[in-house]
């Protein structure tokens, strides 16, 4: 790939710059997506074109809407798009969040489907077609376009840029075809993802989901074992890349507090003992995550083992994400209200044992938190990955620490010696949790010891390199039979 042109095209952008006062300060957003691509584009200094949504990013760019990131130490450039508040909601918090994210997880809520959102996400992903347009420097760029804000793209792109490698990855699951049909605009979603060259997800179900979908509603001969579409003559491999973190290097973990000083702090924050036990638990503050039956399941296990009463708390970090939605302001009070009777039913002055804390935290408070813990929860009701899961294996050189983990994450299939739960399952859930907490060392070692060899292989740059060298190949047998 040395010599190629990589262009990301995401809607987040890794970097946010925010007035905060007379200056402006630097944020980076809770998002898995963003976790996984910065790694790859600091390696190959790349160009980023994203959503300039902070509100002091225009002060930030040259002529071009480019900014060098990261602020620290500039490697890759960052070009910026920029859409009115109109569009904004039309297309990334209407079709985008209100429709595509419900629909792709089938977690109980109603995906809501407008037709005016619906023309802002063609008019936005038609922005982002000119933008890669511009910025690609030859005919054959590789592309590589992230996740449910731009189904379309990929087809607007093959008209342009007929010799681009375009590569679309999707974050979350792909559901199955009754349950995409309720789109109104399936065909159109489908035909735009059908423009790339490779189309990948993190599992082999969801691969299989797209290939029914296209099966359901287009003309398309679809060839299962070799996993390729044929579409109007184009052709589409449809793979699965489970994708990961970046391993931290012995020098990155030897900058880290040690456990032991991140255990004494935390409790200390918390104002209790040394041994007391804290579950973690690090999300999004968003209706897929669980975070309701995680709490049902502690509430049942402070139910079942009274001994537990005063030494033990649950630390839940609420990133606040897409507020501006009902169905996130509504959630968000629903666990807060369930916090609270949690901890009046369970807590006195002395002690409150669920610690809500609804705030965006940098990732150095993250590692810390994940140091601290006992055990490490994640209950998603449906998750394309769940990056936190590995985050917490990646932070446990100790081999100390225990993970719960929802079946329902693309992580659970890989990461087996975690204690598989289903989230709605309150009785069992909490059973593991405290299963989690009570486990002895030598378990908690054995365990964490084979979670971290499957990390530490399947890396993020595995992942983006196993995307690569598929697109090496196919530009490879394209050029001997052009
Ligand atoms: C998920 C999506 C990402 C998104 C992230 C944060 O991980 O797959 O595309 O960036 O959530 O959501 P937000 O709406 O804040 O970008």
């Amino acid at each position: 790939m040395r010599g190629e042109q990589v262009i990301v095209v995401s809607n987040r952008e890794p970097y946010i710059h925010l007035q905060s006062g007379d200056s402006v300060r630097v944020q980076r957003p809770a998002s898995g997506l963003v976790t996984a691509i910065e790694p790859v584009m600091r390696a190959c200094s790349g160009t980023w074109i994203a959503h300039g949504g902070g509100d002091a990013d225009r002060a930030t760019v040259d002529g071009q809407d480019h900014v060098s990131v990261p602020p620290d130490n500039p490697c890759y450039t960052l070009r910026r798009v920029w859409m009115s508040k109109e569009e904004e909601q039309g297309y990334y918090y209407g079709f985008a969040n209100e429709g595509m994210w419900p629909l792709c997880h089938l977690a109980h809520v109603r995906p809501v489907f407008r037709l005016t959102d619906w023309e802002h996400y063609k008019t936005i992903n038609q922005r982002f077609a000119d933008a890669v347009v511009q910025e690609a420097l030859t005919d054959d760029p590789i592309v590589l376009i992230q996740d449910y804000h731009f189904a379309l793209l990929p087809a607007l792109l093959r008209e342009r840029l007929p010799n681009a490698t375009i590569i679309t990855f999707w974050h979350i699951p792909w559901p199955n075809p009754e349950s995409f049909g309720v789109c109104p605009w399936h065909e159109e979603i489908l035909r735009g993802l059908l423009g790339s060259s490779i189309l990948g997800f993190h599992t082999r179900l969801h691969c299989r989901n797209f290939m029914e979908s296209t099966d359901r509603f287009l003309e398309a001969r679809i060839r299962l074992e070799e996993s390729m579409i044929t579409f109007d003559g184009d052709h589409t491999q449809v793979n699965s890349y489970p994708i990961s973190i970046h391993w931290p290097a012995p020098e990155e973990v030897g900058l880290w507090p040690s456990v032991t000083e991140c255990r004494s702090k935390l409790r200390a924050q918390l104002g209790v003992k040394e041994d007391h036990l804290i579950a973690l638990g690090v999300d999004r503050f968003d209706y897929t995550k669980g975070i309701v039956e995680r709490f049902n399941a502690v509430d049942r296990m402070l139910e079942k083992h009274r001994e537990l009463r005063h030494r033990f708390s649950f630390v839940q970090f609420a990133a606040p994400t897409r507020s501006a939605l009902d169905e996130y302001q509504l959630f968000a009070e629903q666990v807060t209200r369930l916090a609270e009777r949690i901890n009046a039913r369970h807590g006195d002055a002395n002690w409150q044992p669920v610690r809500l804390i609804a705030e965006h935290q940098d990732s150095d408070a993250v590692t810390s938190h994940y140091r601290a813990a006992d055990c490490c929860v994640v209950t998603s009701l449906h998750d394309g990955m769940n990056l936190v899961a590995k985050e917490f294996v990646a932070a446990r050189d100790d081999l100390a620490g225990t993970l719960v983990l929802s079946e329902f994450t693309g992580a659970a299939r890989e990461l087996h010696t975690a204690l598989i739960v289903n989230p709605y399952d309150v009785e069992s859930t909490a059973d593991a949790l405290y299963q989690g907490l009570t486990m002895s060392r030598d378990e908690q070692a054995d365990r964490m010891r084979s979670l971290r060899a499957v990390v530490m292989e399947d890396n993020v740059y595995r992942w983006a390199a196993n995307m690569l060298l598929d697109a090496a190949r196919l530009r490879r047998s394209e050029r001997i039979s052009a």
